[in-house]
């Protein structure tokens, strides 16, 4: 089968890591364009991964050896982007949050839909095996039925100067970093029904009114309850755990711990004694990032060659934006939010 051609959109921290993950499937796929409106940070890339440069995607959408569109710009501008390559019949790879607004989801899974494009967004989180083993765990009931769910997303990211991530547009850490839990959370326990939040700006310095810090209470439709908390305010390494109790044991995971799984266990067939912690592909943080995004892309890209639907599909990825916005109506209101 032949190669499919990648054009990238926006090298930032994201889009560079999306073209090095590519270039560990070079048996499956090759980045032919690199695109970023700075022309030295697109020439300079261009020349690392014998791409060819450009600086306005408008441009490249309409070339026959890109097969596939990534797009890895700041959050407000994933939609425009991306229904401007699906009308160019190209298959869509787009950075999480999938967007802003239900609207624009609602438009770019639309549009995919209409030109029979393969749409994906890449949260990273669904490709962390230590992530798909407490999913696989939990429905395997290997720790009973989950009643309590906590996710933490704590890192030292907080922005230093002023840029998208302190415009309106990026709401805040609740939406950037909150919205990598909820779609964890979701995927492992069902939908979540209901949302109390508290976001605010804590940390950062900057002339800015989104937050930094939030925490969030859930209620999932099955009647289990849920907390995330996220930061980047932190001044220590970063965590990033996701503490699953079940009425038959638990399981504790966090990208810090070079295992970063372990679980206990009293369910029938599934007994430990004490905490066992499985070997699982892993590597403390940044590590993690690598094999989540390697992951990540092999899978779209085997989507695509395959003509399989993508694990984050853009209805799963819309969902965990709604609990983010409803999350940030709820610290409006000062009341819980369903989300409906
Ligand atoms: N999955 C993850 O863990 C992860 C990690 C980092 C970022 N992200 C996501 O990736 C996206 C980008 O974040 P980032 O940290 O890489 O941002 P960034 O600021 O580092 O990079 C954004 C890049 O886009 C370029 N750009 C902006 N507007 C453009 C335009 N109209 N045309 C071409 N280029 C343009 C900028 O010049 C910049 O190089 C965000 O949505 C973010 O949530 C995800």
């Amino acid at each position: 089968m032949q190669k499919l051609g990648v054009g990238i959109i926006g090298l930032g921290s994201a889009g560079l890591l999306h073209a090095e993950s590519y270039n560990q499937i070079r048996d499956k796929a090759r980045v032919v364009v690199l695109c970023d409106k700075d022309k030295g940070c697109a020439e300079s890339n261009a020349l690392i991964y014998e791409a060819n440069a450009h600086t306005d995607y408008h441009n490249i959408l309409q070339r026959k050896d890109i097969d596939i569109i990534d797009i890895c710009l700041p959050h407000h501008l994933h939609a425009k982007a991306a229904i401007a390559a699906a009308e160019a019949g190209k298959h869509i790879l787009v950075e999480k949050p999938i967007a802003t607004t239900l609207k624009d989801a609602d438009d770019m899974i639309k549009a995919a839909k209409k030109a029979g494009v393969k749409f994906m967004v890449a949260e990273n989180h669904a490709f962390i095996p230590a992530h798909a083993l407490a999913k696989k765990m939990v429905d395997q009931s290997q720790i009973g039925r989950v009643f309590l769910a906590k996710a933490y997303e704590i890192v030292g990211d907080v922005p230093i100067e002023q840029g998208w991530k302190t415009s309106p547009e990026a709401l805040g850490s609740l939406l950037d970093m909150g919205v990598h839990r909820f779609f964890v959370l979701q995927w492992i326990m069902g939908d979540v029904k209901s949302v109390f939040a508290f976001a605010e700006k804590l940390t950062c310095e900057l002339d800015t009114k989104n937050d930094d810090t939030a925490v969030i209470a859930l209620q999932f439709k099955n009647g289990a309850l849920g907390e995330v908390d996220v930061t980047s305010g932190a001044v220590s390494e970063p965590t990033n755990r996701l503490e699953l109790y079940g009425t038959k044991g638990t399981i504790i995971e966090d990208h810090m711990c070079e295992s970063p799984l372990m679980y206990s266990s009293h369910q029938s067939g599934f007994e430990t004694e004490g905490w066992v912690k499985p070997v699982v592909e892993h590597a403390p943080f940044p590590g993690y990032y690598s094999i989540s995004f390697k992951n990540e892309v092999e899978h779209f890209v085997d989507c695509v060659r395959e003509d399989k639907e993508p694990l984050v599909n853009g209805d799963r990825a819309k969902a965990a934006l709604k609990v983010a916005l409803c999350a940030y109506q709820s610290v409006k209101t000062g009341k819980a939010q369903k989300v409906e």
